[in-house]
């Protein structure tokens, strides 16, 4: 799974709400715990530090387990275990534990990756347009390239909330015609060139479709509900799941799915078929709002501006073996995921 040594280029990934989740989790001595988005290992050295736990670090992109190597070999607590949190039931189960006592995620991409222009992440560096965490699959230039015109509107509109995004979806398809695209700087040319310029927006025109074509060639909406789904399964009773999410889709998904698990939405579970009426709650929400980055950290890490952590506590139900998106009515999003397949 290696891809060389970490690039050069790579800089530093600043945790966000790193504080608070480790106090959401709350690690104790002896405790198993699970870091699904190890990144560049802020949160991982965090928990790591205020107690003596095992921690099981997740990640999809080899070069962010390359750190993750290197950070066992300093600290022998910390188990690389490289995949996907979608798959995180195996990935704890290869580890040796049938549970754990708590899971955190933070969802979206690292300024390692971001920062790397031949990652293909940002309209603001040139390079190939790429935007694969795993670094397999179909990437980005594939998505532009190759979907329809219909499904590329889709992307943009699901994915992205992106007003524009029949306009868009029409411009590359016109424009592919003649040249496909290659490179994240013309592929954000274009977009820009589609909505008529800047017109004077603080923010780039390409930023809403880069972010939907990102979350689309990593499937990272159905990442998400699978591992919703595997820690209903995966953690203990009284077992604690924090995540931090960077996007209002992914915020709404944990909303709903903690919602309808802890009996706060009995409309929702009324519509999952097969579920027996008043099945009891799986968790149990010890706060109902997202906590939000507090100023100082805002002004410290302009990145953290759209960051929401969501905590709840496993009960001793049994897991609801409901289908992970039951309940979470999100039009749009079932097709998307099958087309990513
Ligand atoms: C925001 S960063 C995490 C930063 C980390 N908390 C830290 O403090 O350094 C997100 C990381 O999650 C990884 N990631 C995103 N989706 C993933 C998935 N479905 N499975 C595993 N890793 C994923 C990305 O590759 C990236 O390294």
């Amino acid at each position: 799974m290696s891809s060389g040594p970490v690039s050069p280029h790579a800089g530093t990934h600043v945790p966000v709400l790193a504080e608070q989740v480790i106090h959401a989790l709350a690690p104790v001595d002896g405790a198993v715990m699970v870091d699904g988005t190890y990144g560049g290992g802020g949160y991982a050295r965090a928990a790591l530090a205020v107690a003596n736990i095992k921690l099981i670090a997740i990640d999809r992109d080899p070069e962010a387990m390359e750190r993750a190597w290197a950070h066992a070999g300093k600290d022998p607590r910390l188990v690389p275990a490289p995949g996907r949190f979608g798959e995180l039931e195996a990935i704890v189960r290869a580890a040796g534990h049938e549970q754990v006592d708590g899971v955190m995620l933070d969802l979206g991409v690292s300024s390692f990756q971001i920062d790397e222009a031949e990652r293909g992440f940002s309209f603001m560096r040139d390079g190939p347009l790429d935007m694969r965490m795993g670094q397999r699959g179909p990437s980005a230039a594939d998505a532009v390239n190759r979907l329809t015109e219909g499904e590329l509107a889709d992307i943009f509109h699901f994915l992205g909330e992106e007003p524009a995004a029949r306009r868009i979806a029409r411009f590359i398809v016109q424009r592919r015609r003649s040249k496909p695209f290659e490179t994240t700087l013309d592929l954000a040319d274009e977009i820009e060139r589609s909505v008529g310029g800047r017109r004077g927006k603080p923010t780039h025109p390409a930023t809403r479709s880069f972010q939907a074509l990102r979350m689309w060639v990593n499937e990272e909406t159905g990442e998400l509900v699978r591992a919703l789904a595997a820690c209903e399964r995966v953690l203990k009773p009284g077992g604690r799941l924090a995540i931090v999410t960077f996007h209002s889709i992914e915020d709404r998904i944990v909303k709903l799915f903690l919602r309808a698990r802890s009996g706060n939405d009995p409309g929702a579970s009324r519509h999952i078929p097969g579920l027996p009426h008043g099945a009891p709650p799986t968790f149990e929400l010890l706060q109902r709002k997202a906590t939000e980055p507090d100023a100082s950290e805002l002004a410290a890490n302009p990145r953290a501006r759209s960051a929401r952590l969501r905590w709840a506590l496993r009960t001793d139900a049994p897991p609801w073996n409901a289908a992970p998106e039951a309940g979470l009515r999100l039009p749009g999003l079932k097709q998307l995921e099958g087309a990513a397949q």
